[in-house]
């Protein structure tokens, strides 16, 4: 891409319709805040200065931007012209093209971005807006067009008469333009609309009416310009994310069962010929080897690690554990701040005590250990390698199992194997 490229990205908004306490841009999809996957756009499309615009409740989202992210606040909320105009004191001496990408579209690709700047760049525009055309089209937009089938103007959903309405062409929220024309632009508008608000969108019709190119990209996929304003559309948003996930998982060699029933998180590592059952939760953080069984309903928490060959089965919960080579757990039960050894077969029911009402307890289960159907193992405990609990058992805190012993009983004791 062009080198004189800027970003702007807008992530002020509180998310009125969200009715939430959290910013807007810090709802998830996929387990990720929405934000996320517009700050990776400006990394993919390689643009290599941005500036986040940040507003409500502005601490929570600059904790979650990396170090280097340039931010600035915008203290009053008075529209995204408004907002723009906060970023572009960064940007005084640049020449060159500015994006404008709003923290509320997690689904925009850098193909459409890179598409949208080149067209722009080509054409020698002062500004070139992302379009789509929507069945649905409430709430966007509307793209307004001359007798020349020129985009003149944009007119806001609220401001909006019946024909307006019946628009389908919509404006996506991302566009580019030249940096001096769009100061300039945004010097005049005024925010004379039903929300009293300064609009970006009315830097179209300003530069239009002085005369400059302004011109269209139409989006390929409309999924892309999906803008998330609602609990509704976030959802809409997760199950698009959940198939491009899965389908790239699926691409690089994963069975995914049933799509539909099952969630993974983005950034889910799993290795090739791997089998997720229906019904299976793969929260954020964690990785899955190759050859592993998963489900049908698991629940796989944060901080959890399958090696290869691993088989976890139904209705059981997995939380910041390993589990190395040819480890089973196969049947339900909770596993939680383990580290299992190779081999290791944990029976059915089999619950590993780590909260005590106050910490958080390892539990450790070395290679080829045998763990019986209805273990407690209170932990902090460590399990010895080939060791075997009987049916039934609690192991009690602190009362390591050694090497190849077996313990039964509440408490645990170890007892001579009896001749077979
Ligand atoms: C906006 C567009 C609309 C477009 C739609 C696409 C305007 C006026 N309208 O409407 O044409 O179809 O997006 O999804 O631009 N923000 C700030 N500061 C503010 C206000 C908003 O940073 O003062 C941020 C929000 O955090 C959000 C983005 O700008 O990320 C868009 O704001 P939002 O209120 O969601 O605009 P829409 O009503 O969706
Ligand atoms: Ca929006």
């Amino acid at each position: 891409m062009a080198k004189q490229i800027a970003a702007i990205i807008l992530a002020a908004g509180k998310g009125e319709r969200m009715k939430s306490e959290m910013p807007k841009v810090m709802h998830q999809v996929s387990s990720r805040p929405m934000l996320g996957y517009v700050l990776d756009l400006v990394k993919q499309a390689k643009i290599r200065q941005h500036v986040v615009v940040v507003g409500f409740k502005y601490q929570d989202v600059r904790a979650f931007l990396p170090k280097a992210t340039k931010s600035v606040v915008q203290k009053k909320l008075l529209g995204t012209a408004d907002a723009v105009k906060q970023a572009l004191q960064y940007f005084r001496s640049f020449k060159g093209t500015m994006v404008v990408l709003y923290g509320d579209n997690p689904l925009l690709k850098p193909e459409t971005i890179e598409k949208l700047v080149a067209h722009h760049v080509d054409a020698g525009a002062a500004a070139t807006l992302l379009t789509a055309e929507i069945d649905k089209p409430a709430g966007y937009g509307r793209i307004l067009r001359d007798r020349y089938n020129s985009l003149c103007g944009i007119v806001e959903e609220k401001d909006a008469d019946d024909f307006q309405k019946r628009i389908k062409e919509i404006n996506t929220g991302i566009m580019c333009f030249d940096r001096q024309k769009l100061a300039a632009g945004i010097k005049q508008v005024r925010p004379n609309n039903a929300k009293k608000e300064y609009y970006l969108t009315d830097v179209i019709d300003i530069l239009y009416r002085a005369g400059e190119i302004v011109e269209t990209v139409k989006a390929e996929d409309v999924r892309e310009a999906l803008g998330i304003n609602s609990r509704v559309e976030l959802a809409a948003a997760n199950k698009i994310m959940q198939q491009r996930i899965q389908e790239q998982l699926m691409k690089d060699g994963v069975t995914i069962v049933d799509p539909d029933s099952t969630f993974i998180s983005w950034g889910t590592k799993i290795g090739p010929d791997t089998v997720i059952y229906p019904f299976t939760v793969i929260e954020k953080n964690v990785t899955i080897g190759s050859r592993c069984s998963v489900g049908p309903f698991c629940r796989l928490r944060p901080g959890t690690c399958l090696a290869d060959n691993v088989a976890v089965g139904n209705f059981i919960e997995i939380s910041r554990s390993r589990l190395s080579s040819g480890a089973r757990a196969k049947h339900f039960g909770f596993i939680g701040d383990a580290t299992l050894g190779h081999s290791v077969n944990i029976g059915a029911g089999t619950v590993t005590a780590n909260y005590d009402g106050k910490n958080k307890n390892p539990t450790v289960i070395r290679d080829n250990a045998f763990i019986g159907s209805d273990t407690v193992l209170v932990a902090p405990i460590i399990v010895g390698r080939g060791a075997r609990t009987g049916a039934g058992s609690v192991v009690t805190r602190g009362r390591n199992v050694p090497d190849k012993a077996t313990v039964v009983g509440v408490p645990a004791k170890v007892v001579q194997p009896k001749k077979r």
